[in-house]
């Protein structure tokens, strides 16, 4: 099992038959710290998982991670604003927010609803029973909420705890054109699964220094995924908050192109007011202002993915 230290995140692996109790406390060899352990549950025992079926599963081009190690870059906003944006294309859409902070609930307006936790542990109950269909025409939610934050101290470590998002969407994904993930700014439980339940991943990065970094993280990490877990998981990169006025903005903005070239998208998100005040709302921007820069560049980043992988599609038959 793993065990990660409250304070510090250092992470120790221990033999699972170091103790019998479910929960107890351990000293941080590093830190000091004492903190609560918990065993994690073997996961076979309480999902349906069934390994064989999900790794020769393909037909996961339309699940798509929204990922990157450093916060801030606008994940939540993309994810948010792009399966918006795929809704008005005509495409069905189900985000599924995957991070115990659950902004994406909230930017939805959702709040006190049941999540991936409560279906987990109704584990009899089907996954559609906790969709919740939101205000927009197409567009469904998995919600998060506070007890998300469970599924980390209870699985994280267990035997096959990655496919655990996977196995549960597998009974839903073919009722939409597209599932959007939003995960957190780390690397543990909701990450893991979510980039083994996908075969897409978009990775923001804000147009800063200290962005660049995340994104080398979230590569290194796939490229172990796609040897592990998930031969079909493809990455790129998307520009965000790019603020055209700035020089050091457009450097980045330059360099990080020229170093990933054709692993980026070709639509750029710039920098909006607009979002932060429809954010405030609970309101995707171009729902918002129909004349939010940002607004019509998700509805081109929407475009461009459509386009993609019906490019993808119709070369592979
Ligand atoms: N294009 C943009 N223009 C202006 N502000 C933006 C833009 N995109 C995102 N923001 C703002 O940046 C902030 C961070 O965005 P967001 O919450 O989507 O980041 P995140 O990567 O999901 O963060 P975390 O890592 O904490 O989950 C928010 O206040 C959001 O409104
Ligand atoms: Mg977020």
């Amino acid at each position: 099992m793993i065990i990660v230290c409250q304070k510090c995140n250092t992470r120790f692996h221990l033999d699972d038959e170091v103790t019998d109790k479910s929960s107890f406390v351990a000293r941080c060899t590093v830190c000091g710290h004492l903190f609560s352990a918990y065993k994690p549950k073997r996961v076979q025992e309480i999902t349906l998982l069934d390994l064989e079926r999900t790794i020769q599963d393909h037909a996961n081009n339309h699940v798509i991670t929204i990922s990157n190690r450093k916060g801030g870059v606008a994940k939540t906003t993309t994810c948010l604003n792009l399966g918006l944006s795929l809704s008005l294309h005509n495409k069905k859409v189900l985000l599924v927010d995957f991070d115990a902070q659950a902004n994406l609930t909230l930017s939805m307006g959702h709040k006190e609803t049941s999540t991936f936790y409560d279906a987990q542990k109704a584990i009899d109950k089907p996954l559609s029973d906790f969709l919740v269909e939101s205000k927009y025409p197409n567009l469904w939610l998995l919600p998060s909420g506070r007890n998300m934050v469970l599924l980390n101290k209870m699985y994280f470590g267990a035997q096959n705890f990655e496919y655990m998002l996977k196995d549960r969407l597998y009974s839903v994904k073919d009722q939409f054109d597209f599932i959007l993930i939003d995960t957190p700014p780390s690397i543990e439980f909701y990450t893991l699964n979510a980039l083994t339940a996908s075969n897409r991943v978009i990775i923001p990065c804000q147009c800063d220094y200290l962005s660049t970094h995340g994104v080398d993280q979230v590569l290194r990490l796939i490229a172990v995924i796609q040897k592990r877990a998930n031969p079909h998981i493809q990455s790129r990169i998307l520009f965000t908050m790019l603020d055209r006025t700035s020089n050091s903005s457009q450097l980045i903005f330059s360099k990080i192109s020229d170093l990933y070239q054709s692993q980026t998208y070709r639509t750029v998100i710039e920098m909006d007011g607009v979002l932060k005040e429809a954010q405030i709302l609970s309101m995707p921007a171009i729902h918002y202002s129909r004349n939010s820069v940002a607004g019509k560049q998700y509805l081109e980043l929407a475009k461009e993915i459509i386009d993609s992988i019906d490019k993808a599609q119709s070369s592979a038959q």
